[in-house]
C-alpha cells in the first residue's frame, strides 16, 4: 500500500473513531491541517522534478479528496446518530394518560360555614362580615361587659400594642357578638342576620383552641319574642343535622349582653350520640342597654342573639372528638370531608 493510501486509510479509522463532532475537528486536523499528514506531503511535492510532481501532485489531491469524503460521510453520520438520540430522548408518549391535578377541597369547618349561611339565608337572614381586631368598647362595653367586670375574665384573649382612640388597646375579638353592634349601629330594624368568622381566646385543649370560629345570630324587630328564637333555632338545628326529631332544650345562664340568657342544648334523636344532651350555643333575649347601644329604643325594639361555635356544630355532626384535629393539617383526617 502508498503512503497515500495508508494516510487516507488511517484517517478513516480515525474518523470512525470520533465519537462526536469536536474530537471528529479534532481528527480532521491530523491529516488535513496545516501540519496534517496531507499538507506535509504537499509540502514535499516543492522539491520533487517536474514529472513527478505531477503524478504525485495528482494522487496527493485524490487522496485529499477521498479523505474529504470520507469527512463529510463521518460528520453526517454523527449528525444523524446525534439527532435520533434526541429524538428518542425527548419522544413524547401520546398513548400516556395525563397527569392532571390534585382537587382541593373545603375545610370541613368551612363546609358548616357554608351550610349555616345557606340554612339561615333561606328564612331571611342577611350574611355580615367584620373586623377580627376589635376595640374594647365593641367586644366588652357596649355588650354590658365594662371594664373590671368579673364576667371578662371568661374571655381572655389577645391583646394588641395599637390602643383605640380611648387609649385602651386593641384586641382580637373573643366572639362573633361584636357584630352584632356594628350591624345594628348601620342597619335599620328589622334587624336579621347572621354573623359567622373568627374568633380568639387564651385556651388550647381537646375542645378549645386559641382560634375558633362562631356564628353570631341578631333578629330585631318590634315584635320579636323569645318563642322566635326558640323556633328558628330549633329548626336551624334540625336542617343543620338532618334530622327531624332532635330535641333542644333552653337551660338558664348569664351572659352580661343577654336577658335573660340561656344555653341552649340538643339531644339527637338518631346515631351514636342519640339520647345525650349535648351544649351547643348560648343565646337570650338582647339586654336593653344593648339594645340602646345600637342606637335603638328599647322600649319599642326587642329581640335576640345566638352565638354558636362552628367547630362544635362540625365535630357533632361528623362525631369527631378532638377540636385540634381541624388544624393539625393532617390530609388523611381532611380528604374524609373532600
Ligand atoms: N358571645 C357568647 C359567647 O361567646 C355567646 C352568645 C351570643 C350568648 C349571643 C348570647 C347571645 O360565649
Amino acid at each position: 500500500m502508498s503512503a497515500l493510501d495508508q494516510i487516507v486509510s488511517q484517517a478513516q479509522k480515525a474518523f470512525e473513531a470520533a465519537s462526536d463532532a469536536p474530537s471528529l475537528e479534532n481528527a480532521k486536523a491530523q491529516f488535513l491541517g496545516k501540519s496534517g499528514l496531507l499538507t506535509e506531503q504537499l509540502k514535499g511535492l516543492a522539491a520533487l522534478p517536474p514529472e513527478e510532481k505531477k503524478t504525485l501532485g495528482a494522487a496527493v489531491n485524490q487522496a485529499k479528496q477521498a479523505i474529504e469524503s470520507l469527512l463529510l460521510a463521518r460528520r453526517q453520520a454523527l449528525a444523524d446518530a446525534e439527532l435520533i438520540s434526541r429524538l428518542s430522548a425527548e419522544a413524547i408518549d401520546i398513548t400516556l394518560p395525563g397527569r392532571g391535578h390534585g382537587l382541593g377541597s373545603l375545610h370541613p369547618v368551612m363546609q358548616s360555614w357554608q351550610r349555616i349561611e345557606q340554612i339561615f339565608g333561606s328564612i331571611g337572614f342577611d350574611v355580615a362580615d367584620g373586623p377580627e381586631i376589635e376595640t374594647d368598647w365593641t367586644n366588652f362595653t357596649a355588650l354590658n361587659n365594662p371594664l373590671n367586670h368579673p364576667a371578662r375574665s371568661m374571655q381572655d384573649t389577645f391583646y394588641l400594642e395599637d390602643r383605640d382612640e380611648t387609649g385602651l388597646p386593641l384586641l382580637l375579638r373573643t366572639h362573633t357578638s361584636p357584630m352584632q353592634v356594628r350591624y345594628a349601629k348601620t342597619h335599620q330594624p328589622p334587624i336579621k342576620v347572621i354573623a359567622p368568622g373568627r374568633t380568639y381566646r387564651v385556651d388550647s385543649d381537646a375542645t378549645h383552641s386559641p382560634m375558633f370560629h362562631q356564628v353570631e345570630g341578631l333578629w330585631i324587630a318590634e315584635d320579636v319574642s323569645f318563642a322566635d328564637l326558640k323556633g328558628v333555632y330549633h329548626d336551624f338545628l334540625r336542617q343543620f343535622f338532618e334530622d327531624d326529631h332532635l330535641d333542644v332544650r333552653f337551660r338558664p345562664s348569664f351572659f352580661p349582653f343577654t336577658e335573660p340568657s340561656a344555653e341552649v342544648d340538643m339531644r339527637f334523636a338518631t346515631g351514636p350520640l342519640k339520647g345525650r344532651w349535648l351544649e351547643i350555643s348560648g343565646a337570650g333575649q338582647v339586654h336593653p342597654d344593648v339594645v340602646r347601644n345600637f342606637g335603638l329604643d328599647p322600649e319599642r325594639y326587642v329581640g335576640f342573639a345566638f352565638g354558636s361555635g362552628l367547630e362544635r356544630l362540625t365535630m357533632l355532626r361528623y362525631g369527631i372528638g378532638d377540636l385540634r384535629l381541624f388544624f393539625d393539617n393532617d390530609l388523611r383526617f381532611l380528604r374524609q370531608f373532600a
